[in-house]
């Protein structure tokens, strides 16, 4: 068969909505500065699903240091990966400062946080080592493990017991194999908003012997006093072996970072592949993200006001009855019961004659029969946008329970 004609017929998982959803449900353009108001489809809307917890990303000093950077240094140099000729002493700098504000010996930067984790996966473990990972990981973890030839087993979300009779599984093939066993977790689980159990999986530390990679791409700027994490919001820091952040939410930029021991770091620099092989980080990205780090340390009434708008915003929508289901962060799900036909009326409704526009996550991302309705709170919102959503949700879950969206119609809103 012809390998185009095969496409054009398999589209995929998501490509299989693309003729209804884009532009509208996937694609979406979101125009003008990035704040809790931004256009879409020609109206200003009240924005609830960008990462830009802390609000760094339209901020005046970041804005200006993004600028001159740019105009300073272009955005080409430096040329080449690391390795070969694309090493700068800003790079180095950036690393330090990094690996200080998480706790640990030292950090390496990657270009992207997904082909980062790939390879960190890929460079740590071989076909004699055991990988036990979180059935929630997200995407980039689960493709690092697709390049893993030993043994790999799932726990179900969060289950510690379970997690326990994989390590008892992992620990009897490692015997044989002589090889180790590595965990992964996210720290702040980017859909559900709930934290993994960090403070549970380090204790398993005392019975088995494993090393834990810990993905904070959620937590990173956002979690514990200073915003160092979620493995700070614990107290675990010291347990967790390899701790990674990206900048492409609280800090608003691109680029990733892994930091952990100096020798496991260097070990990582001259072994992951995607990093080897790749371009350096071009200047303005990394003098940007440290002046986006400077902010977060030095601007804590950034992370507070973020927190102020996720308390408000999580207790009024639970007052109001909604189902947040465990959340513990900034992350805000609202979860509802009804079909696919149901979701996108309440996202056009919302969309359209409330002009909030937020994520919506149904099946087969989630179980059928769920919609998962994704509020991200950032430090711009406001407490009256926090006002007005409660009330809107409140209204849309009035309209649900009582059957306005099964008719496939509601006023002013047109599903094609
Ligand atoms: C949990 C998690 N890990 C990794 C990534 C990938 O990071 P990046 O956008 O830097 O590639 C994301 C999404 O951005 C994420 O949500």
């Amino acid at each position: 068969m012809d390998l185009f004609e095969k496409i054009s017929k398999k589209p995929g998982p998501l490509g299989q909505y693309r003729d209804q959803a884009h532009g509208y449900y996937m694609f979406p353009k979101l125009e003008g500065e990035l704040s809790n108001r931004m256009i879409f489809m020609g109206k200003e809307r009240l924005i609830w699903s960008l990462n830009n917890y802390i609000g760094l990303g339209n901020h005046p000093e970041v804005r200006k240091v993004d600028a001159d950077a740019a105009r300073e240094w272009g955005l080409a140099y430096p040329m080449g990966a690391r390795m070969m000729s694309g090493q700068t002493s800003y790079h180095e700098q950036l690393e330090r400062e990094l690996a200080d504000f998480v706790g640990r010996e030292s950090s390496y930067l990657l270009n992207y946080g997904y082909q980062g984790m790939v390879s960190i996966i890929d460079a740590l473990v071989d076909r004699n080592d055991v990988i036990v990972y979180d059935s929630e990981a997200h995407a980039c973890i689960i493709d690092g493990m697709r390049l893993h030839l030993g043994k790999r087993f799932v726990y179900p979300h969060n289950n510690i017991e379970n997690l326990t009779k994989e390590l008892e599984r992992a620990s009897k093939i490692t015997k044989e194999t002589g090889g180790g066993i590595l965990v992964i977790t996210e720290g702040v689980y980017g859909m559900s908003g709930d934290l993994a159990k960090l403070k549970d999986i380090v204790a398993l530390k005392n019975k088995f012997d494993f090393k834990l990679l810990v993905d904070d791409a959620h937590g990173f700027g956002t979690m514990g006093k200073t915003g160092a994490g979620t493995d700070e919001h614990f107290g675990v820091q010291d347990s967790v072996d390899l701790y990674f952040g990206t900048f492409a939410k609280a800090m608003a930029g691109i680029g990733a970072f892994i930091a952990g021991k100096k020798e496991i770091i260097r070990y990582l620099m001259y072994n992951m592949r995607s990093q080897i092989f790749a371009k350096s980080l071009p200047m303005p990205m990394v003098i940007g993200a440290l002046k986006r780090l400077e902010l977060l340390k030095t601007q804590p009434e950034l992370k507070e006001k973020l927190w102020t708008i996720v308390r408000a915003l999580q207790k009024g929508l639970k007052e109001k009855g909604l189902n947040l289901g465990n959340t513990e962060s900034p992350v805000t799900p609202v979860i509802l019961s009804g079909n696919v036909s149901e979701a996108t009326q309440i996202t056009h409704d919302l969309r359209e004659n409330y002009n909030i526009f937020c994520s919506i996550v149904i099946y087969p991302v989630i179980p059928k029969g769920i919609i998962l309705l994704r509020l991200i709170p950032t430090a711009v919102h406001t407490l009256e946008d926090v006002e007005y959503t409660i009330n809107t949700f409140s209204e849309v879950k009035k309209k649900l329970d009582t059957g306005k969206y099964s008719s496939g119609k509601i006023e002013g809103v047109v599903i094609e």
